[in-house]
């Protein structure tokens, strides 16, 4: 496989510092020799610049940094349609705002090859908030309304070529959400499998549901990874830590399953803070994790197909 790594180093839509340190994190994490290592033909861009910015402005007051999260968005766009022409991307965060952008552009691609796009959304939150509903003014906070074709986005975030059917999209892991998110996600169509659907039926089953979907529709697939997906006992390096996560099996499992799939076409790694870590421990899971997505493995076994 041809990976393409790209650093986006945005934090201003966490509304806090640190996340701009997340791709050399992962560097130092060893993420490339690690996929290396495994075969692939890995291929490191650097870090993404932000695009010059635009005048841009929004009546909610409560938006933070706004302009400068813009000029990200802009060029990651861009850059997303741009890389996943050849090979497999993956987006080094940055926080996860960055996805309104990669997702976007992957989607675009998706568009002209005739494919649907699907996305699997890890993360503690759904991040469904447009930029009326949110509270916090984080704009990492909206970027599955975005994507989705939300209402409100027009003219400020990059024009969305492609929007996300939100049938497509599935959140896993989800445990934190605010009152405008869950009345948007019910009449949106998304998945959302909360710790609660995790526990009482196994994240094997409701994933590889979702496979099936996905390969039965010939679907190119995003998987958007954010590390507060994890327990916080397990991963430390995130602004957003909400407790009872995805455990380290379960987490594994879930790489291992999408490698054994064959379907995922693009990835984003975000929100890791290595100003919070301990000892770089969220950086080496969340590089460890990939290597499975990848296909690191513990025993061979046969391989269950999907669709
Ligand atoms: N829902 C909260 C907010 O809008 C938290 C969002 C956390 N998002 C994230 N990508 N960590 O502020
Ligand atoms: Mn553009
Ligand atoms: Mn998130
Ligand atoms: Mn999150």
């Amino acid at each position: 496989m041809h990976c393409t790594l790209l650093g986006v180093p945005v934090q201003s839509g966490s509304g806090r510092k640190g996340c701009n340190m997340g791709p050399n994190g992962l560097r130092a994490a060893g993420l490339g020799e690690a996929l290396a290592g495994l075969g692939h033909d890995v291929v490191d861009l650097g870090d993404l610049e932000p695009a010059p910015r635009r005048a841009v402005s929004h009546p909610n007051a409560k938006l933070k940094a706004l302009g400068e999260t813009v000029s990200w968005l802009d060029a990651l766009y861009d850059k997303a349609f741009e890389i996943s022409g050849n090979g497999l991307p993956i987006f080094m965060g940055g926080d996860h705002v960055m996805a309104a952008a990669s997702v976007a552009g992957v989607s675009r691609r998706a568009k002209e090859q005739g494919r649907p796009l699907f996305v699997l959304w890890l993360d503690a939150h759904p991040d469904f908030h447009t930029l009326e509903s949110t509270e916090s003014g984080n704009l990492h906070g909206t970027p599955a309304a975005y994507f989705t074709g939300r209402p409100g986005f027009g003219g400020i975030f990059p024009p969305l070529d492609a929007p996300v059917d939100p049938r497509n999209v599935c959140m896993l892991g989800i445990r934190s959400v605010d009152p405008p998110e869950r009345a948007a996600l019910k009449e949106s169509g998304v998945t959302v499998h909360d710790m609660r659907a995790i526990d009482e039926s196994g994240i094997a089953a409701l994933l590889s549901s979702f496979l099936d979907t996905v390969a039965a529709e010939d679907g190119m697939l995003h998987v958007s990874f954010d590390v507060d997906f994890l327990d916080p006992s397990v991963a430390p390096g995130v602004g957003t830590t909400v407790p009872g996560g995805a455990t380290f099996r379960e987490a594994h499992l879930v790489m291992e399953m999408l490698h054994d799939s064959e379907l995922v076409t693009s990835l984003d790694l975000v929100e890791l803070n290595p100003f919070l870590d301990e000892r770089g421990k969220a950086a080496i899971l969340m590089t460890d994790l990939t290597a499975s997505l990848f296909g690191r493995r513990v025993m061979d076994r046969p391989t269950r197909s999907y669709g």
